[in-house]
């Protein structure tokens, strides 16, 4: 076996990963818990929260005005009262505008989560009972919505992720980038474009994420420097696809993806090395992702998101890693971490790691 020097051992876990939502979770918590995830993927869908993040005061009666021709202003009306129940904002004038709370605020830094979970899995952890009684099974009867989950990870990204990043890859010297998972490629856009005379690349599995991805890049006028394109990983390592225009990469990144790079048991053990092979030119290696938490079943606090990142991939068959196997299979491949850091998400490591 190999023996992997522990260097988080000396990097303390943040606080909120251990979380402070009360275990047992009682029935009104579930509920209202539930309800209250559903009005802010409501809210975000209709641009209310980026009004709100813009100017904390909202008129009602604009907003309406605004949201469409086929608006149906009394049901808007209601997702905003929701969300005044919920202490997100406070109705003034008799109910015509909306005021942002401090507690909307943290919703609005956080609000990635509800994006990832209701939009983006809202079937799956619906279907779970037919999931696991055999009668559908992920990925043929349930899908998730891929274009919502990248955009809650992008919109995570923005809120808490980038300062940590960008602090990290200071000290990485990189010509041209590659972000595997790259979601709606903000990521990559946001570093090359804050680092001229670089170039970068976005491979991602999925059309809509794909989509999103032109779209991103050129909104930031990057189009002569970065490129989305649509690809499997897996193929990528296993099945030599587009080594050509890997070949001049020289720093590989990746965010939240490895867990599906490591599902199949038979590739496994091969797949970093595998993915060394498909970047020959790269010396750097900054790998992020969520592992298994430890010890959850005992915890007497949740933090956010851990339980529904756990179903969800229990439901697509995805196994969680933690990060003692990540470390062994990074050594396993000749890469060796440089840093190793906390990044946002509970129990999500972020690595740099240098090809030997
Ligand atoms: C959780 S999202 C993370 C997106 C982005 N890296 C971020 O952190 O914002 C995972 C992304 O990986 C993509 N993905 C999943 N399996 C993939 C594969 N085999 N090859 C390429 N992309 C894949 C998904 O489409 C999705 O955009």
């Amino acid at each position: 076996m190999t023996v992997v020097q522990d260097l988080t051992a000396a990097v303390p876990t943040p606080a909120d990963w251990a979380g402070a939502a009360p275990a047992p979770v009682g029935a009104d918590q579930a509920f209202n818990g539930y309800v209250a995830g559903t009005v802010i993927n409501a809210l975000d869908r209709l641009g209310i929260w980026d009004r709100l993040a813009a100017d904390p005061l909202l008129d009602l009666r604009v907003l309406a005005a605004e949201t469409g021709p086929a608006v149906r202003e009394r049901v808007l009306r209601e997702i905003v009262r929701a969300a005044a129940t919920c202490g997100w904002v406070r109705l003034q004038n008799n109910g015509d505008t909306a005021l942002l709370t401090t507690a909307g605020q943290e919703i609005i830094r956080m609000r990635g989560y509800f994006t990832w979970g209701v939009g983006g899995y809202d079937e799956v952890f619906a279907q779970a009972h037919r999931i696991a009684s055999g009668e559908a099974a992920f990925g043929t009867d349930v899908r998730r919505d891929e274009a919502m989950v990248a955009l809650g990870s992008g919109q995570n990204d923005r809120s808490f992720m980038a300062g940590t990043l960008d602090s990290v890859l200071a000290d990485v010297d990189f010509s041209v980038l590659a972000d595997l998972g790259s979601g709606i490629s903000a990521r990559v856009s946001r570093v090359v474009g804050e680092r001229p005379g670089t170039r970068g690349l976005g491979l991602d599995i999925s059309g809509p994420a794909t989509e999103l991805g032109h779209r991103t890049i050129a909104e930031a006028g990057l189009t002569d420097r970065v490129r989305a394109i649509r690809t499997d990983v897996l193929d990528v390592c296993h099945r030599a696809a587009h080594r050509e225009t890997l070949a001049e990469v020289d720093t590989v990144m990746s965010f939240f993806l490895l867990h599906d790079l490591l599902a199949d048991p038979e590739t496994r053990p091969h797949t970093f090395t595998r993915l060394r092979e498909a970047f020959p030119a790269a010396r750097t290696f900054v790998l992020a992702d969520t592992m298994l938490r430890p010890g959850s079943e005992d915890s007497r606090t949740l933090p956010v998101f851990s339980l529904g990142y756990e179903l969800a991939h229990a439901l697509m068959g995805v196994p969680l890693h933690t990060k003692e196997t990540y470390e062994e299979l990074f050594a396993g491949a000749g890469l060796v971490p440089r840093r190793v850091v906390p990044f946002g998400t509970p129990h999500s490591w972020l690595y740099v790691l240098e090809a030997r």
